[in-house]
């Protein structure tokens, strides 16, 4: 069941982070703090929950330890939030019902927590659990995932370049698949390596991961209009207020979420040939759409 899968992964991932990230006694305790307050102020973990499913299906049955490999991705997730609610980026006050990392910890310690997130997870990603060759895989693919060229980091600079534009089509579309659905494809084919996916599955998988990415990100558009900051835990309203680029500043809320509905079947359709064992994925890609935070 959706909930099931939902709670478990949730806990699954928050142990591994538990145990993954330094104790704040640990010196220097600020950015232990600040690292923490961003990662455990109750994140939905859906990149770590579709890397686990991913891996599930590829194997038939959840691989040991790729729980460590969704802790990495939260990680990296974490740190991308981080930076994204700075002055500089977005300016955010609230993330995750929280006051953001710099609103208490302060710019410094802000940035250096999203810097320490991210190599904190390459290091773990390096411990894996899993056949070396699989290991490297999973390296290039989320480094790629966060990177510059169609990854997080690219999407990250065009969504502040087109700020105040009327962009086309063919932009909004590259700020949402490379700030959002990189990483989230990054999540289910890495799952999917760590599982010993082949080349044919890894394919299915990436398909199935831009859809659903995209589809997350003009969900995330469509609620920061349709939602109350309480009901986000992050301040509504904000893209418009930034005039942002989102798909119903182009589209309106509507015809946005018909074509998430419509990536979310094309979605479907990628992994189809996994048959039952695709049930949790469909679940999970649903879930995205539907969803209201
Ligand atoms: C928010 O991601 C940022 C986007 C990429 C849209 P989530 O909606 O997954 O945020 P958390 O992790 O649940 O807080
Ligand atoms: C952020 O997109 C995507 C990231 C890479 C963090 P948004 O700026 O729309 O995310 P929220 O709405 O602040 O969570
Ligand atoms: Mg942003
Ligand atoms: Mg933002
Ligand atoms: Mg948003």
């Amino acid at each position: 069941m959706l909930k099931d899968t939902l709670e478990q992964g949730r806990i699954l991932a928050d142990s591994a982070l538990e145990r993954l990230l330094p104790p704040e006694t640990a010196r220097p305790a600020s950015i232990h703090k600040a690292m923490r307050h961003s990662v455990f102020a109750g994140g939905k973990r859906i990149r770590p929950i579709l890397c686990m499913e991913a891996g599930s299906m590829i194997a038939g049955a959840r691989p040991a330890g790729i729980e460590n490999l969704g802790a990495a991705l939260e990680m990296l997730h974490t740190y991308s939030l981080i930076h994204d609610d700075l002055p500089a980026l977005d300016n955010d006050d609230l993330r995750r019902g929280r006051p953001t990392c710099h609103k208490v910890f302060g710019e410094a310690i802000a940035i250096l927590a999203g810097d320490a997130l991210q190599t904190q997870a390459y290091e773990v990603l390096a411990m894996l659990n899993c056949p070396p060759m699989a290991r490297v895989k999973i390296i290039e693919e989320i480094a790629r995932g966060t990177g510059t060229l169609d990854g997080m980091i690219g999407g990250q600079v065009v969504d502040l370049e087109a700020e105040h534009t009327k962009p086309n089509l063919d932009t909004l579309e590259y700020i949402h698949r490379s700030k959002t659905a990189a990483l989230i494809t990054a999540s289910v084919v890495s799952g999917g390596l760590y599982a010993g996916a082949d080349d044919a599955a890894v394919a299915k998988l990436r398909t199935f991961g831009q859809s659903i990415g995209l589809a997350f990100q003009i969900v995330d558009d469509v609620l920061d209009i349709t939602q109350t900051s309480e009901q986000l835990g992050k301040t509504a309203g904000k893209d418009t207020a930034a005039e942002k680029a989102t798909y119903p500043a182009l589209f309106g809320v509507e015809e946005s979420l018909k074509r998430a509905d419509a990536l979310v079947e094309s979605a479907f359709a990628a992994i189809a040939s996994f048959g039952e064992r695709a049930t949790t994925l469909k679940e999970l890609a649903r879930f995205l759409v539907e969803r209201k935070k």
